[in-house]
């Protein structure tokens, strides 16, 4: 390289925020020293449930609806959890204020426990995970991503499991095609996206979001919310051959509210650029968050 000024890359710069400690069943402990044993079924056999939300303004955003899911996620896998409702709220607010936690991201993690036997649960262990994080708000991906269709279904839909080791092997595959995420169907209809939910318009404004068979979401919850005073609104079973029908379709998710779609698989979606409803919603949801 002798004679050839390097130039340094320009890059965003970020500064995080420092994270000193996470709740371990329910005691505070220092970030660097937060482990769990060898032994958890977390770990040998992937059994757990996890769930993540927003903390905007120093607030936790729809931490009731995320308890709720958590809970359910817990019953769903039947694995009990170790505190009540209102202690493990109280959790997530002591860790946010012991953190000093302005804007980042709590993740709650119930797992299988220790097993002697290495299969069958023991006490479940619970982790409250404070992260600093730079939540993107607003559009994010203004000129829409590609989606490739993928034939799977998470193994119990409704819960939120640790077990994202489909998507994440699939991560190449996505890469090499140019592609977001994968959209999964199973038996010609149309389910979730790896990590977010996915809505389509079709004509007349009509918004659809797939009604079975996967992660209740709650940005979903909230956007169908939303969109009940703005629009027709159909939660429904939705058939691949449906795609092609689309004028738009986008995404949603906690950590990135709505991600227009414009291609899935060879098939372009309305014009090829987020569409109306897409730039509507993400506005509204703008609206929506600073109230709460
Ligand atoms: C499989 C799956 N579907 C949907 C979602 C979107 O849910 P939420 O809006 O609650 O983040 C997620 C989020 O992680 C997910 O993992």
């Amino acid at each position: 390289m002798k004679g050839r000024r390097r130039r340094t890359p320009i890059k965003k710069v970020y500064f995080y925020q420092m994270i000193r400690f996470h709740a371990i069943n329910g005691r505070l402990t220092n970030a660097a020293e937060a482990t769990l044993h060898v032994s958890d079924l977390a770990i040998l056999r992937g059994y757990g449930v996890f769930d993540f939300f927003l903390i905007r303004n120093g607030q936790p955003l729809f931490l009731e609806d995320y308890l709720d899911r958590f809970f359910n996620s817990a019953r769903l896998v039947e694995l009990e959890m170790p505190v009540s409702r209102d202690e493990l709220r109280d959790q997530v607010l002591e860790l946010k204020k012991a953190n000093a936690l302005e804007k980042g991201a709590i993740r709650l993690v119930l797992t299988g426990g220790y097993a002697e036997d290495s299969f069958t649960p023991g006490s479940p262990n619970l982790l409250v995970l404070a992260h600093a994080y730079h939540p993107p708000m607003g559009l994010t991906h203004p000129e829409g991503v590609k989606l490739v269709l993928q034939e799977f279904q998470r193994e119990f839909p409704e819960a939120k499991t640790l077990n994202y080791g489909y998507a994440i092997r699939m991560r190449h595959q996505l890469q090499d095609a140019g592609a977001y995420a994968g959209l999964y169907h199973q038996d010609q209809q149309v389910l979730e996206s790896s990590r977010s939910n996915i809505f389509f318009v079709f004509e007349g404004r009509v918004l659809a979001t797939p009604a079975d068979g996967i992660l209740p979401g709650i940005t979903r919850m909230h956007i169908l919310k939303i969109a009940d005073t703005l629009m027709p609104v159909e939660v429904r079973p939705i058939s691949t051959s449906e795609i092609r029908h689309a004028r738009e379709a986008f995404l949603t998710g906690s950590n990135k509210p709505i991600v227009p779609v414009i291609q899935i698989d060879e098939q372009i979606i309305g014009n090829g650029k987020p569409g109306p409803v897409t730039r509507q919603l993400s506005a509204a949801w703008e609206d929506y968050i600073q109230i709460r």
